[in-house]
């Protein structure tokens, strides 16, 4: 049947989404797949049906399109599509949800707040530490992310976060390595760790640039890989994702794992992690995308 396969969007992460909604398209097609390239917007989800279309590859990142209202229409609508469903989509996208549910079921996240106005800043260095992280609590590629290493620098971090709208999450600063874990058919990929020069693996770091260092799979004891790995996978299933992702693990200096977020459409761009995890797992790109359109007959 024919697949459409979204892409652009909405949100702050357009641009990337129509990276990763192009590489998709060029696959399937290669792949003789009927698919045709949408960019996507409120106009024209609903015509989806009526244009005989079967299937949907979301490729779609951020909010509208990644955090449940699409998954929404589309369900409404009867069209089947790829990843996750509302309910995951929507606690995935929300940081502050996520790492609740991950307290409440004891897996391990970095200390937070949530600040919904300027003064819930006081007290936060005293509570947090320094340096600490401000974050949109939904957005992504690091859109709106500040680190704060002084008191003097924390208004104004705040207030870019704010920007993106909605509350901002303050988290502890964890030195230690930048993990992540894709997730295909609900199993855990080869973890990657990205090495920056960067302050952290912010969207410079994560689509301009040409030093960032992948190491795939990440140099761990086959024991903290595989803790890494189920803590990754129950993470997603705790938010009640499905299909594929990639949940981003920060391994602190005692290498205890700490969960960051979780990502229901992960950046499938030529610069993105879940690309080169199933590629170390000897899955290339177009299998992979097969491999996520399949799952929308499930
Ligand atoms: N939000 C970006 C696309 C990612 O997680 O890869
Ligand atoms: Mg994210």
């Amino acid at each position: 049947g024919k697949v459409a396969v979204l892409m652009g969007g909405i949100s702050a992460e357009r641009e990337v989404s129509l990276k990763s909604g192009g590489a998709i398209l060029a696959a399937l097609q290669q792949a003789g797949v009927d698919a045709h390239g949408i960019d996507a917007g409120p106009h024209n989800i609903a015509v989806l049906k009526s244009d005989d279309f079967d299937r949907v590859f979301i490729a779609l990142h951020g909010r509208w399109g990644e955090d449940g209202v699409v998954q929404g229409a589309l369900q409404a609508i009867g069209l089947p599509y790829t990843g996750s469903q509302v309910l995951g989509s929507a606690l995935a996208m929300d940081k502050v949800r996520s790492k609740q549910i991950w307290q409440s079921l004891g897996l391990p996240t970095a200390a937070f707040r949530v600040l919904t106005s300027e003064a819930d800043l006081d007290g936060l260095v005293e509570s947090l530490g320094l340096p600490l992280f401000l974050k949109p609590a939904r957005e992504g590629s690091s859109v709106g992310i500040g680190k704060v290493e002084t008191q003097h620098g924390l208004l104004a971090a705040y207030q870019a976060a704010a920007e993106c709208g909605d509350d901002v999450i303050a988290e502890t600063f964890i030195p230690g390595a930048e993990l992540t874990v894709s997730i295909l058919h609900d199993e855990a990929l080869p973890i990657i760790q990205m090495r920056t020069a960067n302050q952290f693996y912010d969207y410079e770091a994560k689509y301009l640039s040409d030093d960032t260092i992948y190491e795939c799979p990440a140099a761990l004891s086959s024991t903290l890989s595989k803790t890494v790995q189920d803590l990754a996978v129950s993470a997603f299933k705790a938010l009640a994702c499905h299909g594929w992702g990639r949940v981003d693990v920060m391994l602190d200096a005692q290498q205890q794992p700490l969960l960051l977020e979780a990502n229901t459409v992960p950046g499938m761009t030529d610069h993105s992690l879940v690309p080169l995890a199933a590629a170390a797992a000897g899955i290339d790109f177009t299998q992979l995308v097969l491999e996520i359109l399949a799952q929308t007959l499930e």
